[in-house]
């Protein structure tokens, strides 16, 4: 290592007990089941949004048993809104697994955590540091940013051998010394730098502990780390969603199948076309009954989906077929609002005319 970036890791550690997030909830205990529930809810979602989740889902399971015992529905329901809903079925198996295999108590070497449903490197690395003070490196997209910028480090990440490459460099960095402060601070400090000041676009560096080192700036475009080709290929689909309610204001929903798109959600049922559509409802073309509702696009992690749902109101569709096989039902608006359903079904169900139980004020949709 360059003489320079010895003393990176205390640069960091000074840079975050000054600068750096000292108030998340996440950061005021070493418990890690809560280190582990913020670090599954953080991976893909803004700290803003986590925040309500967060106190949301401590309050109904305050601990792993409580987590383990739940059914997934009542999981799914809490998670309603947050997407990327695997993380969700993860959290649910993988506090089962710490349950049964670890009598609820979470292991504390990196290995044993990275074995664990939903735990990647970086994420076992957080809690090992955070809770165990562990001389263990974390890896996200944030900190990679940070890092590629600070080491020059300009090698494809695209490559599996250059991100092992960046993963050595990174465990090179970590501190040395008193452990029990500095791994904790050093690790959310590396976060607090990605996420605060060596930004995607517009790095603050005039506000950056390691803009003396930093080999990015001193190049003149730390905005072209970190180097990946491999571009994420983007595909769009489009579904046509049977939106039925009854002359009670009931909503027909099932459950989606256990994998793929919003799996384990409740959704209306799903069709590939109107046609297709028509016919599982056993409805003519120009039932009056029948109306389209304004298609909009949900924009997921690898694929647009545009969605198409058409309204059949007041009538029971005659041959209410069941898409896939999943079981379903009907539902009143205090029902489906306990279920989990994904954000975009929530906006439409929400948005639905004359839907609400009367006297009942519509709840705003989560996320
Ligand atoms: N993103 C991932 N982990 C985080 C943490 N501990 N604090 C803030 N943002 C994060």
């Amino acid at each position: 290592m360059s003489a320079d970036l010895q003393g990176l890791a205390e640069l960091v550690v000074c840079w975050q007990a000054e600068h750096g997030r000292q108030h998340l909830p996440w950061q005021q205990t070493r418990d890690p089941y809560r280190v582990w529930l913020s670090e599954i809810m953080l991976q893909q979602t803004q700290v803003a949004t986590v925040l309500g989740y967060y106190q949301r889902f401590l309050d109904r399971f305050p601990d792993v048993a409580s987590l383990a015992d739940a059914a997934l529905d009542e999981v799914l329901a809490l998670w309603s809104g947050l997407g990327y809903y695997s993380r969700a079925r993860n959290l649910h198996r993988c506090a089962q697994q710490v349950q049964q295999q670890y009598g609820g108590a979470f292991p504390r070497s990196v290995a044993e955590l990275s074995a664990l449903p939903g735990i990647g490197r970086s994420t076992a690395g957080a809690i090992a540091a955070f809770c165990f003070a562990e001389r263990v490196p974390i890896l996200d997209a944030n900190v990679k940013r940070a890092l590629t910028r600070v080491l020059g480090f300009a090698q494809d990440l695209a490559r599996a051998a250059n991100e092992r490459q960046l993963w050595q460099q990174a465990e090179q960095l970590l501190p040395n010394s008193d452990l029990t402060d500095s791994m904790p601070r050093y690790t959310q400090g590396l976060m607090d730098l990605g996420a605060m000041v060596c930004l995607p676009r517009k790095p603050v560096c005039s506000q950056c502990p390691l803009a003396v080192q930093c080999v990015a700036r001193s190049q003149g475009q730390p905005e072209l780390y970190p180097v990946r080709t491999r571009k994420l290929r983007r595909s769009a689909q489009a579904w046509w969603l049977l939106l039925q309610a009854d002359a009670k204001g009931r909503v027909w929903l099932q459950r989606r199948p256990g994998a793929g798109i919003w799996a384990s959600l409740y959704a209306p049922p799903v069709f590939d076309d109107r046609a297709a559509l028509l016919s599982a409802a056993g409805m003519p073309q120009d039932a009056p009954q029948l109306q389209e509702l304004p298609a909009f696009t949900h924009v997921l992690t690898h694929r647009d989906l545009h969605l198409h749902p058409i309204l059949l109101q007041g009538v029971r569709s005659p041959t209410l077929q069941v898409a896939e096989g999943e079981p379903g039902g009907w539902f009143d608006a205090q029902q489906w609002r306990d279920l989990g359903l994904p954000a975009p079904i929530r906006l439409l169900l929400d948005g639905l005319p004359n839907m609400a139980v009367a006297g009942q004020v519509p709840r705003a949709a989560a996320g």
